[in-house]
């Protein structure tokens, strides 16, 4: 008998065909969590998981007994209790250094879309109202020349420094759990501390992996430190900000507008307040989704899933 696996939302069909060569494959597209009769089948007989962002934690582990290795593709792991993953011995992988490209392109293109404000113009053009000339009202700002504030220097704040001062001429200052040597030298990148990155910043770039640490690092205060002419955003986690601060911020003109690609809660309900706003721009959560970086993510992770399973060391092993 084939063993079991789990897959989860997003996994190149490709790559799910070779899977099923060697697994028994279930594939669960619709954020379905325990409770659900398919789920919580798959789950009681699943010998691995694969897949973006399912809350493995104690509630589910409790229902998992088979369970040997959860792989994610992605590189974030917020999702995993690693602890209690550990304690139980079961693998824990990601996919590191492959998505780094495809996502500060993206967060390039939300921080510009915010700045230029092209989704609120697209719409413009597209409902017919350009029978007069654009009123200044509608324009943006210019993003060249700026400084970009980045929170986390790792693989991806590093992209996103060198498209920023390769591309866009901008001064880039970074805060970062350490100083990071090598954006110092390629990419002219300032370290300083968090206040005053905030203060100093036209565009505020959170990059950070979410932590308990971490958690609302931007709330009230920090939203109150930047420009009121300063654009955030957000390609972390949702988490790492207070969404009532950020909202606040937004309505009362603390900061002129954000671009976020994620949310405390994703799906985000329809009724989320951010939703109301017109300077923010929003994005479901794609900073790695190409077809490229999915596939490439896929691949990493089905590798994980398949030495993992069959008793050999797992490249991007996390824990035990
Ligand atoms: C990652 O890889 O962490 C991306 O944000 C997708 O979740």
């Amino acid at each position: 008998m084939k063993p079991k696996i789990l897959v989860y939302m997003r996994v190149d069909d490709r790559v799910i065909k070779e899977l099923a060569k060697d697994f028994e494959v279930t594939h669960f597209k619709n954020h379905e969590y325990i409770g659900d009769p398919a789920f919580d089948q798959a789950i009681r007989e699943a010998d691995g998981i694969i897949g973006l962002a399912l809350k493995v934690n104690k509630e589910l582990l409790d229902v998992a007994p088979n369970l040997k290795i959860v792989c994610n593709v992605s590189v974030g792991y917020d999702n995993l209790d690693l602890e209690e993953l550990t304690r139980r011995k079961i693998m824990a992988t990601n996919t590191p250094g492959i998505l780094d490209d495809t996502t500060a392109d993206a967060i390039l293109g939300l921080l510009i879309a915010t700045a230029r404000r092209i989704p609120e113009l697209d719409s413009f053009v597209k409902s017919g109202q350009w029978d007069i000339s654009l009123q200044p009202d509608q324009y943006g700002v210019d993003v060249h020349h700026k400084t970009l504030g980045i929170i986390g220097m790792g693989n991806i704040g590093s992209a996103i420094a060198r498209r920023a001062h390769f591309g866009f001429n901008m001064k880039i200052l970074y805060h970062n759990r350490s100083q990071n040597k090598e954006a110092g030298e390629k990419y002219q990148a300032t370290y300083c501390e968090l206040d005053e990155l905030l203060e100093k910043s036209d565009f505020v770039c959170l990059m950070i992996p979410s932590t308990k640490e971490t958690e609302k690092i931007m709330g009230y205060e920090q939203f109150k430190r930047m420009k009121n002419t300063a654009i955030f955003i957000n390609g972390s986690r949702g988490n790492n900000v207070d969404e009532d601060a950020l909202y606040n911020a937004l309505k009362n003109g603390d900061i002129l507008s954000a671009g976020i690609d994620v949310f405390t809660q994703e799906p985000t309900p329809k009724d989320n307040p951010l939703l109301q706003l017109k300077n923010i721009v929003t994005l479901p959560h794609i900073g790695s989704s190409t077809m490229e970086c999915e596939y490439n993510m896929s691949k990493l992770a089905a590798e994980n899933l398949m030495k993992g399973l069959h008793g050999k060391k797992p490249p991007c092993l996390l824990n035990v």
